[in-house]
Parts: structure tokens; sequence; C-alpha cells
């Protein structure tokens, strides 16, 4: 009985997906799935809520690159915070290739959000990129290898150098929602850096295909239990590619709760 529930839920998530209209490559539909299906459900801290952001498809734009390096994502190097003087930090994870919903994309869509984070706070950036990129360029090859890392509750490993955290206060974390959960590599970082984390104000940002925060805030403050884990905000991942317009004004009126 329990087991017709959940593949029921399973279904209602997938056909939520596929009725969307969405455009893009000829994927498969994003693993939405309940959080409580995939990971082993997480102490919560209900202090934490999540705020949704309600944006609609509409015309095609771009976004303005924000640094002369590009990467994995299309976007911004793992930045070292070197001579900055900001209190605020962003971090990321975000693929390119071929994404759902919108088809082969050179920038991925959290590291849209995350530049839109940087454009209104003057935060420092430092972008968590794989230290052997063996994930794959195509949607559905993604999803499976994320599945395995899943299943093995795996930490591969990021490179670069996490800049001093010491300087920072507050740290706005983001990543796409990867069958329903922080992709493992976020893990990898919570826990390298908990101690450096603790005492500061972390503030959870997912892009998603119909999922919404998935939990990033709870997860996270378990991850990081000395930490405060402020509000987070749940982006449309194919909002970011189509309507970039309604995602900034979203991004902003929630940067403005918390004095950006
Ligand atoms: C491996 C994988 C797993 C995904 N799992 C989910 C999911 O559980 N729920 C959801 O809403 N979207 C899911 N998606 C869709 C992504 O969260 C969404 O496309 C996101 O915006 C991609 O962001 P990025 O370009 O920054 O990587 C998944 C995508 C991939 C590649």
């Amino acid at each position: 009985m329990k087991k017709r529930i959940i593949a029921g839920l399973v279904m209602a998530g997938l056909l939520m997906i596929t009725g969307c209209g969405q455009s893009g490559a000829d994927v498969n539909p994003a693993p939405v799935i309940s959080e409580d299906e995939v990971q082993p459900v997480v102490t919560a801290d209900a202090s934490v809520s999540e705020r949704e952001a309600d944006t609609e498809n509409e015309d095609v734009n771009g976004i303005d690159d924000q640094t002369s390096d590009t990467d994995s994502s299309g976007d911004t190097d793992e930045t070292s915070a070197a001579g900055s003087s900001s209190d605020t930090l962003v971090v990321y994870f975000s693929r390119t290739g071929e994404q759902y919903g919108v088809g082969v994309i050179e920038k991925g869509n959290t590291a849209i959000v995350a530049d839109m984070i940087v454009e209104q706070t003057g935060a420092d950036v430092f972008e968590i990129l794989p230290q052997e990129d063996y994930y794959p360029y195509t949607y559905d090859e993604l999803t499976d290898v994320a599945k395995k890392e899943l299943n093995e509750n795996a930490r591969p490993a990021y490179a670069g150098e996490v800049p001093d955290l010491s300087q920072y206060s507050t740290i706005f974390i983001g990543a796409p929602v990867w069958w329903g959960d922080w992709p493992m590599i976020m893990y990898t970082f919570f826990e390298e850096n908990e101690d450096a984390l603790a005492g500061k104000t972390l503030i959870p940002f997912s892009t998603h295909a119909g999922s919404g925060l998935s939990g990033f805030d709870r997860k996270l403050s378990s991850a990081c239990p000395n930490s405060t884990v402020g509000t987070g905000l749940a982006i449309a991942g194919t909002d970011t590619q189509n309507d970039p317009d309604s995602v900034r004004k979203s991004v902003n009126d929630w940067l403005s709760g918390f004095g950006y």
C-alpha cells in the first residue's frame, strides 16, 4: 500500500513536470521526487522557511557574464577573494551542457542566479568545480551518475582553494536540485568547511525543475549545525534561461529581506 502511494506521488511529480510545456532538449523528465524518498530524513531545523519564486516563461535574454574566465558552468572560475573587503560570499555549483527543459546551455542555471546575487550584493564568489570532471554532458547520463553518487552517499572532491571564510559573515550557497537533494559534491564542501562556517549566516538557493528548495535549508542546517540558516530561494531552472528579468526581480526581492 505504502509503495503504491509513493509510486503515485512520483508519477504525479513527473506529470507535473511534463505538463509544464517546457521547451528545449528532447530529454526525459527531471527526476522530480520527494526528498524523503531518496535520502534518509535529516533532522529538521523548523525555524527556516522556503520562499518559492514564482516566475513565468517569456522571451529569451542573455545575462552579462561578470568575469573573464569561463569554465564548466560557462561562468566564473573559482575565485579567491584575496584583497576583497566584502563580508558576503556566494558559493555555488552549476552545470552546463544538456539540461532539463532548456536544451544545451552555455551558462548553468544556478550560475545565472549566483551572478545576480553577486551583482546585487557585491559579494565575492567561489564556484564549486569538480576536481575530476567526470560528469556527462548529456542530461540522461548525468542523472545516472548523480543517482549513483546519491546512492553511494559519495563525497566527490572539488577543485581549488576555498577562500578564507573568516572574513565573511553571510554566505549564499546554491546548487541545482539533484534527485531531491543537494548534489553530493556540496556535502563535501559543507563537511570540509563545517568549522569555518560555524557562526555564519548561510542562505541556500536552488534551481530546479519542479522540486523547489527540496529541503536545502534543513539539510544545510544538519550539515552545519553551528551556522544560522536563512530563508532560501528556489528558482525554476528554465526561467533563468527564458525569463531572466523575472528571476532577477525575485532574487532582488529576496535579497532585500536580508538588507541588500
Ligand atoms: C542529475 C540531475 C538530477 C535532477 N534532479 C531534479 C530533481 O530531483 N528535482 C527537480 O526539480 N529538478 C531536478 N533536476 C533539474 C535541475 O535541478 C535543474 O535543471 C537545474 O536548474 C539545473 O541547474 P544547473 O544548470 O545550475 O546545473 C535534475 C537535474 C539533473 C541534471
